[in-house]
């Protein structure tokens, strides 16, 4: 393994004092719940000063090989120089903005399309969280069934409809057989209980079981394909397949929320990998490598009612130039041969050697993933839903860890409810490099850590 380099020394006051100074002005300092001390960052985020390629660099001018990636949408990296041309071209030949058709929206649709199995119609929009609530708004509208069966662990954006069990106390959650669903924030109507099931995932019985009981009020079973939201939890063999089976014989859709699978763990997202076709999807993050624009998309028959305007899907910054054309360009660098499977052997590069050093080190973890997107349990046993993860969620020692990698040039999320994600702006000297650090950080850590010697 290659010997750590010397590094200047890693300071933090810099970036102390611009998180202060944010916070008189910018609520919490920050613009995303995920960015602040109770998601992780303790005392405070870093600032960035700027990014290129795998790497970001803070304020104090610290260095750091990035695997947070903006949480997943920077599958190329930073600053990547063919989506920027594309989007300051579509800037300064086209405008920003029109609410009228262009004929760039097609041409980026058309990429969606012959990408992901599921997709014959698209309709853009900035966010994830937008495009998920039209996925479920249309799934009531074309059922006039009332309920969402959701699942424990998995996140679907902020909004009220939606922002259910992610994560819920398990004091709170009810029995594992009959799971009670409990809102992700103050503010979010009691009364929208009554719009959703919610059920442990990787448990095709219990789904069964539900549909058995109440499959006429479900119109569609919203679900990760990957569990991204609770570290990283592969579904079971088979248990995809059971969704698809299940949902089809009560009439019912299934929607993949594949913002963060989509165009990551394979071009047409986890269906595609798992060949299993929804019938609906939504996709965001690596759509755009890094620029805000989303997509909802599903059978023909079933988007539309939306190309009718029967059901109501609008938004002024819909398809803006910028959104479209990084879609546009993201896709195509992602077509290129090769790109995921480099993508998925840089993965294994780095995911089976943080395994190697912990097993030398004595320490059980449980390393999880697929492909370019992964994380860690200190667990004896494979994790395979949210209330095998409850115990080691938000872990000390995971944190104590990361604080560990921070000093040594390696960026992660400091709590491991979130995930690793590898970029194809990285390289095996980057991956190189992390183990190094990685394995001075374990050594460093042992207080914390546990383990042998
Ligand atoms: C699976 C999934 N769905 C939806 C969302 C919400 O996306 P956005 O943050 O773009 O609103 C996220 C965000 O992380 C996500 O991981």
């Amino acid at each position: 393994m290659r010997r750590l380099a010397s590094r200047p020394a890693y300071r933090t006051d810099r970036s102390a004092a611009a998180y202060a100074a944010a916070q008189r002005v910018v609520a919490g300092g920050i613009n995303s719940g995920a960015r602040g001390p109770r998601a992780g960052w303790v005392p405070g985020p870093p600032v960035v000063h700027h990014g290129r390629g795998p790497r970001i660099w803070d304020v104090d001018g610290n260095e750091y090989v990035d695997y947070l990636l903006a949480l997943g949408p920077l599958i190329h990296g930073h600053a990547h120089p063919a989506l920027i041309g594309a989007v300051e071209a579509a800037m300064s030949e086209i405008g920003t903005m029109f609410a009228l058709p262009y004929e760039l929206e097609a041409a980026a649709a058309e990429r969606i399309v012959a990408a992901v199995p599921s997709a014959e119609l698209v309709r853009f929009g900035n966010s994830g969280t937008e495009v998920v609530l039209h996925a479920v708004r249309l799934a009531r509208a074309v059922t006039g069934r009332p309920r969402i069966l959701r699942f424990e662990g998995h996140y679907h954006g902020w909004a009220d409809q939606v922002e259910w069990s992610h994560p819920p106390p398990l004091e709170a959650a009810g029995p594992r057989s009959e799971p009670r669903p409990v809102p992700g924030s103050p503010g979010i109507p009691a009364a929208l209980a009554e719009t959703l099931f919610v059920l442990p995932w990787n448990d095709p019985e219990a789904v069964d079981r539900l549909f058995a009981r109440r499959g006429g009020e479900i119109a569609a079973v919203l679900t990760e394909p990957v569990m991204g939201n609770t570290g990283v939890i592969p579904p079971q063999p088979g248990y995809l397949e059971a969704l698809r089976d299940i949902t089809r014989r009560h009439d019912a859709l299934l929607i993949f929320d594949e913002v963060i699978t989509g165009f990551r763990v394979a071009y047409g997202g986890a269906q595609t990998l798992y060949g299993v076709t929804p019938d609906l999807t939504t996709l965001a993050k690596a759509l755009g490598g890094g620029y805000p624009v989303a997509a909802l998309a599903g059978r023909r028959d079933l988007m539309e009612p939306i190309a009718e305007g029967e059901v109501l899907h609008a938004g002024t910054y819909n398809a803006n130039t910028i959104a479209v054309a990084a879609a546009k360009a993201s896709t195509e660098l992602l077509a290129r041969p090769g790109t995921y499977e480099a993508l998925f052997a840089l993965a294994e590069r780095l995911t089976s050697g943080i395994g190697g050093i912990f097993e030398r080190a004595g320490i059980p973890v449980q390393v999880q993933g697929v492909g370019p997107m992964f994380q860690f349990w200190f667990a004896e046993q494979p994790i395979v839903d949210y209330r095998g993860a409850a115990a080691h969620l938000n872990s000390p020692r995971f944190a104590a860890l990361a604080r560990a990698l921070h000093a040594r040039g390696v960026l992660v999320h400091p709590s491991n409810i979130e995930l690793w994600f590898v970029s194809t702006a990285h390289t095996a000297a980057d991956i190189d490099e992390t183990l190094a650090a990685f394995d001075d950080a374990v050594a460093a850590s042992r207080a914390e850590l546990g383990g042998r010697g």
